[in-house]
Parts: C-alpha cells; structure tokens; sequence
C-alpha cells in the first residue's frame, strides 16, 4: 500500500506521517516513511537547493524538474522496491505537492506538471492520500524557524491558491483522498481519523 500525506506549511503531516508509521510498526506491519524533496542521497541534495535561499533565481520550469528529478530517484531507489518486498510506504509529499505548489502557486501548466509527474513515478499512483486541511494564515503561522525557506516566503495568495489547488484535487477524486481538518482537530484527533481510514483499508468488511 502507497501512502502520501499532502498539506500546506505547518499543517503537522510530518508528525502525523511519523506517528503512522509508528502504530504500523507497533503493529508488526512492515512500512517504510519517505519525504519529498529527498529520501535519497541525492534527493536530499536538491531539497537543500530548493528549500534554502542561496542566492541564485530558480525560475518555476527548474523548480519543477527539479522536484521530479528528486521523485524519480525516490520512486525507483526507495518506493518501488519496498513495494515490492511488500512493505506499506508513507512518504510526506508527493505528485499532488508539484500540482498545488508549481501549478496552482506559481502558474505553470497543470497538463505538463501532470505529464512530467506521470514520468517521474512511471505512473505510480497513491492507494490514498492524506490532507491535512488548514487555513494558509494558521500554517504559516506556526513555522517558527528562521530563516523561512524559499516556499515560507512566499506570499499569503500564493499558499491560498497552493490550498485551494488541494481542495479542487481532492474533491475531483474523493476515494483516494482523506480530507482531514487540521486546524479544527487536536493532534490525537486528526491521528484518530487517518488510524480509523488506514484501517478500513487494510481489513476492509
Ligand atoms: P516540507 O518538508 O516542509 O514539506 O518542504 C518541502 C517544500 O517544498 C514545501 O514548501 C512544499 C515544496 N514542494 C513543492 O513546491 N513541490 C513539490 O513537488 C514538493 C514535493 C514540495
């Protein structure tokens, strides 16, 4: 089973995707947690490139071969394999990520982040997807880390319309998508509700 998390800044799906994996593992199923940008050496070395201000312009076309080169060595070093063995893989981020941030916050083309997506995972696609809902203003809000990273930065209109590009993905597919509302939920509730959608999919009735 394939597992991604989605969310805009400070939604908590770090958290909950850690506290998934944990009760997995409690349970003796074997899982794996990735993230996006990164999960491999390399991966790893163009998150720093993506997430830190360095000085250099990355125009949004870069950006987005950028994010895909991380996700094709992701899918074929780390989340195919453990597919294969027969492992549950959570990986906090995904393809919807590159359409809410570079489609639906920087503009560019929602057919070719979706081709250029399906070429980086060879069409791999989620089982479910998790999103973990939250005004953009209470997100950004609880990111206390400073410096911001280039995509903190960004403006308030840019992470509205990064929300919103989630609630549309969602709502156009809602049996693979969990909607969960994370700034109504305390932590334990929003983790009750991914345990109790997890688990009708595991042993379903
Ligand atoms: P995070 O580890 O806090 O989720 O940081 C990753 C940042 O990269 C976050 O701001 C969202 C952004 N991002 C994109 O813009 N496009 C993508 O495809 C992915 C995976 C992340």
């Amino acid at each position: 089973m394939f597992l991604t998390f989605e969310g805009g800044e400070g939604c908590g799906k770090s958290t909950q995707s850690r506290l998934l994996l944990q009760e997995l593992c409690r349970r003796g199923i074997p899982a794996i947690l990735t993230r996006e940008p990164g999960g491999t050496v390399l991966g790893d070395k163009i998150r720093k490139i993506l997430k830190i201000e360095q000085g250099m312009r990355i125009p949004p076309q870069t950006e987005l071969f950028l994010f895909a080169a991380s996700r094709a060595q992701l899918v074929t070093e780390v989340i195919r394999p453990a597919l294969t063995e027969g492992k549950v893989v959570i990986c906090d981020r995904f393809v919807h990520s590159t359409v809410a941030y570079q489609s639906c916050g920087r503009g560019l083309s929602q057919d070719m982040v979706e081709q250029i997506n399906r070429q980086a995972t060879q069409n791999l696609e989620p089982d479910l997807t998790v999103f973990l809902d939250m005004p953009s203003e209470q997100g950004l809000a609880r990111k206390k880390q400073n410096p911001k990273d280039r995509f903190e930065k960004e403006d308030l209109f840019f992470h509205r319309r990064v929300r919103k590009g989630y609630l549309e993905m969602a709502a156009a597919n809602p049996s693979r998508w969990l909607v969960v509302d994370a700034a109504g939920l305390s932590e334990e509730r929003v983790f009750a509700v991914i345990r109790e959608k997890i688990d009708s999919l595991l042993c379903p009735v």
